[in-house]
């Protein structure tokens, strides 16, 4: 059933680029995941074949979105395996995970998105998923506004360790706006909390690639933290670095070029995993 997704603003149907790649990574024999929900997004929203092929866009950013997802994926599964029982996907988008992967029972997952998107998102996997197995508690919200009173209304409990998702959204901020959003999100992170996010620099390969597929996607693009490692230190956070390029060759995948630093190539592009140290220890 087609849905209307007229009240979606451009930041928000960022999502369904995102769905697209998954629904395509979804089909392929050697997929790094499976996410048959992907699927139903795209078609709620009536994008056609011509989005899940989207062949310019596939080529620049499908590896980057479905490594980052295999490795969060992964992230998240061993940061509620270590005690972390609530979850927040940070501007979660089409991202199925709540109903996706496997959490311990007693698991709360937290989505923080624009509420245009989370009624889509809701009204599609109401449909098509039924309730998820663990608790899900949509909050919607503008991450401009006071998203941690929000949060808190709906049930989230800053002294229990918590594992925030961060993924695809820094790009899209400037860096005081990131600044702000890590601030408030670390001042609730009860000690042995775990973040994960993804980041790259925005260089001219990337943006000319991406100016031929869609203008208004680069016009979206902002600087967010210059140097993640540093930021996450001055945060208070214990930060581990890794760039995209070396996680990808782990699962046998090759970036674009615009994601892999060096004369020849172009910048950082960067999956980040931080752990709130325990004050006392
Ligand atoms: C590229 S999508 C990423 C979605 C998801 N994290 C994923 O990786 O599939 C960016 C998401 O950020 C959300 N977003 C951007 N700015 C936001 C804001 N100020 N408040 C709430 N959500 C925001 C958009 O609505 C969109 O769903």
């Amino acid at each position: 059933m087609h849905r209307d997704v007229s009240g979606i603003d451009a930041i928000g149907r960022t999502a369904f680029a995102v769905a697209a790649l998954r629904a395509a990574e979804h089909r392929s024999p050697d997929g790094l995941f499976t996410d048959p929900y992907a699927a139903h997004f795209l078609r709620a929203a009536g994008m056609g074949p011509q989005w899940e092929a989207g062949a310019d866009f596939a080529a620049v950013m499908r590896t980057q979105a479905v490594v980052r997802t295999r490795f969060f994926d992964e992230g998240l599964l061993a940061a509620a395996d270590q005690g972390c029982r609530q979850v927040v996907l940070v501007a979660s988008g089409m991202d199925s995970r709540p109903w996706r992967l496997t959490w311990p029972a007693d698991t709360e997952v937290f989505e923080i998105d624009q509420d245009p998107v989370l009624r889509f998102k809701n009204a599609v996997m109401d449909e098509h998923a039924g309730p998820t197995v663990v608790a899900r508690h949509p909050v919607a919200v503008d991450l401009r506004e006071d998203w941690a009173a929000a949060l808190h209304a709906r049930g989230f409990d800053e002294n229990s360790p918590t594992a925030w998702l961060v993924e695809g959204l820094l790009y899209s901020l400037d860096a005081p706006a990131a600044d702000r959003l890590l601030s408030t999100l670390t001042r609730i992170s009860a000690p042995g909390s775990t973040l994960a996010f993804d980041h790259f620099e925005i260089g001219p390969t990337l943006r000319a690639a991406t100016d031929r597929i869609d203008p208004g996607l680069t016009g979206l693009w902002q600087s967010g933290p210059a140097d993640p490692a540093a930021w996450l230190k001055s945060h208070d956070w214990l930060a581990d670095v890794h760039e995209l390029a070396h996680i990808a060759a782990e699962f046998d995948r090759t970036v674009h070029p615009a994601y892999v630093p060096g004369p020849a190539a172009e910048g950082h592009s960067w999956l980040v995993t931080a752990v709130r140290p325990n004050p006392a220890a």
